[in-house]
């Protein structure tokens, strides 16, 4: 190890890009630091995002199925009763137990969490309060925040309207809840709260909802979500939201222009995007600056223009999703250690943790055949033995492949649960399987994975079960 330095490689920022590139940096034998302000490591992920939203999901399905007569057709008679005080708690367990977890394999791993905000002095110098440590190497992973609405002030603790650390958090069920922003965040835990009781009603600015998935997925899910209850006012933007006492009037007006209205709310949920996390850094100071979207741009290494200095996770190009950020965490350490770290961006599942789930891996269909020419099969949920069995026929997996070569350009599928599904078509896709490939796969019956195989037959016409 080279002693000029405190460490090998210092990281700023403990989320699932920082904390898996800590873990694996000293794996390979390097002298490892982490820098992270929060109280506990895990970053957004594991702290307010996709870990306690996951509670929260799954908490609420079961009441949901309980109170919407589900389980009563399965035979099982009950009258559920909130206990949000016990959901909340089960919520924190899960993000004790997984963040404690990340401190456990700091511990097992020699990873040394260095308390406090960092900001570089240099390069290779970085000042943590008092400190200041010096180090090899440095990875950027601070990840991202929410994105603010002009107009709109966000305060959690009020309960009025709030982001989704706020959302994660309402201690009584909204009885109206206006959803600003029909993605990721807006639908989930719109649905969380949905089936808690509230009315939800999602504004959003595009004509359709779920941005970057396929075109009739997004059509899909969004009849889905209507016939769940959700209301959805499209093309429309919010241009204010003022608080009076304990509720919350929304003025919206057409996105092209127009009339302005309000709605009525006792809570709105901000949840319009996220942006990187730079403020404070001192970016300068090493040399470095960010791109018009205020990310940092790296080579396919995740090196910056700044030798030494890496960058991975929410605070770089790409999707904002953790398995992208742990996987280019893996790489750049690699990278660092002098091996060779690659990550395929061209197959990077999303999955939106509704009920059924959504989820896509690779080309939309739009994207695929404005490059060449492809073929399509489909192949519906109501056709699956297991989906209909389990009363749960809403969706459709559809295989996208190129015509001439057949191989595999892009899956997508709503089922109940096709975030587990989808690791088979990235897979496949990694492994550059044809259509064919998959239809040739024996798949075990009776499983919902079925469905991911008949389109694949259907993409020659073939499938056994329409
Ligand atoms: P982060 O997880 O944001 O971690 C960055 C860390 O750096 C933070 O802890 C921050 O405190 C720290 N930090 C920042 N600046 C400094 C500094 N100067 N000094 C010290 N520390 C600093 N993604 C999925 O794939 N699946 C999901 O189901 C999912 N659900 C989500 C639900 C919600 C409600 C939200 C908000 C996000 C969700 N995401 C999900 C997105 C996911 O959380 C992010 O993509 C992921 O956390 C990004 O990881 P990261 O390591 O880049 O950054
Ligand atoms: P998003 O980018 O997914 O969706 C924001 C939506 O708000 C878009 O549909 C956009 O058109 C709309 N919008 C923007 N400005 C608006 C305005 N002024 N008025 C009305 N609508 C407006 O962002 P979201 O949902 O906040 O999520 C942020 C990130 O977190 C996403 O990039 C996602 O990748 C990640 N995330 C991932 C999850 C998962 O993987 N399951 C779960 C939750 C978040």
């Amino acid at each position: 190890a080279d002693q000029t330095y405190d460490y090998d490689v210092l990281i700023i920022g403990s989320g699932p890009g920082g904390y898996v590139a800590a873990i694996r940096a000293a794996q390979l034998g390097l002298r490892t630091a982490c820098v992270e302000s929060r109280e506990t490591l895990g970053g957004t992920c594991l702290n307010v995002g996709c870990i306690p939203s996951k509670a929260m999901l799954h908490a609420s399905e079961y009441f949901d199925a309980a109170a919407n007569g589900t389980m009563a057709k399965l035979g099982i008679k009950v009258t559920p009763e909130l206990d949000l005080p016990t959901m909340h708690g089960q919520r924190l367990d899960a993000v004790k137990q997984l963040t404690g977890g990340i401190a456990f394999l700091f511990k097992k791993n020699k990873v040394t969490w260095l308390k406090g905000r960092g900001a570089f002095v240099d390069a290779h110098t970085v000042q943590i309060g008092e400190q200041t440590v010096t180090a090899k190497d440095v990875v950027i992973a601070t990840g991202s925040s929410v994105t603010a609405l002009p107009g709109v002030t966000v305060d959690n603790d009020k309960q009025i309207v709030v982001d989704s650390t706020g959302a994660l958090e309402l201690n009584k069920v909204p009885g109206h809840m206006v959803v600003i922003g029909g993605g990721v965040i807006g639908l989930e835990l719109g649905s969380v709260w949905r089936r808690l009781g509230a009315k939800v009603t999602c504004v959003e600015y595009l004509d359709q909802i779920l941005p970057g998935f396929d075109g009739e997925i997004r059509k899909e899910s969004q009849k889905m979500f209507k016939k769940q209850g959700i209301e959805f006012r499209m093309s429309t933007k919010v241009t204010g939201v003022a608080v009076s006492g304990d509720k919350a009037t929304v003025t919206v007006e057409p996105a092209a222009g127009g009339a302005a209205e309000t709605i009525e709310a006792d809570c709105v949920l901000v949840s319009i995007g996220r942006r990187p996390n730079t403020d404070g850094l001192a970016l300068d100071k090493a040399g470095l600056s960010v791109n018009p979207r205020g990310q940092i741009e790296t080579d396919h290494r995740f090196q910056t223009s700044v030798p030494g200095v890496w960058a991975i996770g929410d605070v770089i190009p790409g999707p904002m999703l953790a398995h992208k950020a742990e996987d280019e965490g893996i790489a750049v350490a690699e990278n660092i250690a002098g091996l060779t770290g690659i990550v395929n961006h061209d197959v990077i599942p999303l999955v939106v943790y509704t009920w059924p789930e959504i989820a896509g891996v690779g080309l939309t269909e739009e994207a695929a055949a404005a490059k060449g020419e492809i073929k399509v099969g489909k192949f519906p949920m109501a056709g699956n033995s297991r989906a209909k069995t389990n009363h749960d026929p809403d969706g459709f997996v559809k295989i996208i492949a190129d015509a001439k070569s057949d191989r595999v350009l892009g899956v997508w599928a709503i089922a109940v649960p096709a975030g587990t599904m989808i690791a088979e078509a990235g897979l496949a896709m990694e492994m550059g399987a044809t259509s064919e490939d998959i239809a040739y796969t024996c798949h075990a019956h009776p499983t919902h994975s079925e469905a991911i195989k008949e389109a694949a037959m259907a993409v020659r016409g073939k499938a056994i079960h329409v």
